[in-house]
């Protein structure tokens, strides 16, 4: 094992040994092959460069209570980098090279694998862009993709975290049936000039949809999830929109919410319902659930609290899914492929 601080790593990259790449030309994927070599031999010209044709993913393995090393999820964030790929017409990587390239990363670089027990993980983040050299505006019909491994500490280091909001309504990150749905650098670059304005007012930014502004899309890059209570009955509300990414966290919250016998609801939600709100979060790979404990909405000059410290249901539903995701819990949807 590297002799690395787990315990002190942030969200921040560290070099890993290997990265794994293979090309596409004519419609056809390479074999995936490990390499040391972390830069790109790059046209100036190339359709990633130019045009923005580009989408990534995040995943990650977890040292499990028993030493084992679990995967969590992967073939759901290799459809959505299909999905990603046909948005901005990309050949998509095929599940099996997408596998094969997490797998290889993952049996390179095992050193860097966290211990358990730190709070860290071993991130992939795959990559896709488009490389044929274009000066016409169109897709090119040439491709690389790349896994980048790299061990990270807790998106929110030390305790389970809340983070406070601010509502944006001067930029929009992605327009209803735009890439919002798809896991595009173009949404987060679009985003930055809102979510660095929050940060440096110490919060993230909330994002509404931008043909009304008037129902919550995402908590930055992340989903939004709320909580209502009417008296011993609990019901999990989410964004329905087609600008937000359909996070693979939040897919698997649901059915663990569901189990519990919440009532689960995806649909329109008005700025305003926060008020009826006992718990809120954000949700994503990163965090798993990152509690809210305000929002502000400066231009309306509301503010929606919801304490301190984060609820108990929301907390309950963290755990479980960290539960799987550690081996502490059984898990019996099949989400965890334990590495071997
Ligand atoms: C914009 C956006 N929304 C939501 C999510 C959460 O998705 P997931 O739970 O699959 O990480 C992410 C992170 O990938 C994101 O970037």
């Amino acid at each position: 094992m590297k002799n690395i601080a787990w315990g002190k790593l942030g969200f921040h990259y560290t070099e890993p040994d290997y990265i794994v790449r293979s090309a596409c030309h004519e419609g056809v994927w390479e074999d995936p092959y490990a390499t040391q070599d972390k830069f790109l031999h790059l046209h100036v010209q190339a359709t990633c460069l130019q045009y923005g044709q580009e989408a990534f993913e995040g995943l990650k393995a977890f040292r499990g209570v028993d030493g084992k090393i679990r995967l969590f999820r992967w073939r759901e964030n290799a459809k959505r980098m299909a999905r990603s790929a046909e948005g901005l017409f990309m050949t998509p990587v095929p599940e099996a090279v997408f596998g094969k390239a997490i797998h290889l990363a993952l049996e390179k670089n095992l050193d860097f694998v966290p211990p358990y027990g730190t709070g860290a993980t071993l991130y992939f983040r795959p990559l896709l862009i488009g490389t044929t050299p274009r000066l016409g505006v169109g897709p090119g019909r040439d491709f690389e993709f790349i896994v980048i491994p790299s061990p990270i500490g807790p998106y929110y280091p030390g305790k389970f975290h809340c983070t406070s909001f601010i509502v944006n309504r001067y930029v929009d990150r992605a327009a209803p049936y735009g890439t919002g749905q798809f896991k595009v650098g173009g949404n987060y670059a679009a985003s930055f000039r809102a979510t660095e304005a929050a940060h440096n007012m110490g919060m993230d930014c909330l994002f509404l949809d931008a043909k009304y502004h008037k129902y919550i899309d995402e908590c930055s890059a992340a989903n939004f999830i709320g909580i209502m209570r009417k008296g011993d009955k609990i019901e999990y509300l989410t964004p329905r929109s087609s600008a937000i990414l359909p996070s693979i966290t939040n897919d698997s919250l649901m059915t663990l919410a569901k189990e519990r016998g919440y009532k689960v609801t995806r649909r329109h939600i008005r700025l305003e319902e926060l008020a009826d709100m006992s718990e809120a979060a954000a949700c994503g790979t990163a965090c798993v659930i990152s509690p809210i404990d305000r929002v502000i909405d400066p231009e309306k000059n509301v503010m929606y609290s919801f304490g301190a410290e984060p609820g108990e249901v929301l907390t309950g539903l963290y755990r479980a899914l960290k539960d799987i995701q550690y081996g502490r819990a059984e898990d019996k949807h099949g989400w965890t492929e334990i590495f071997s």
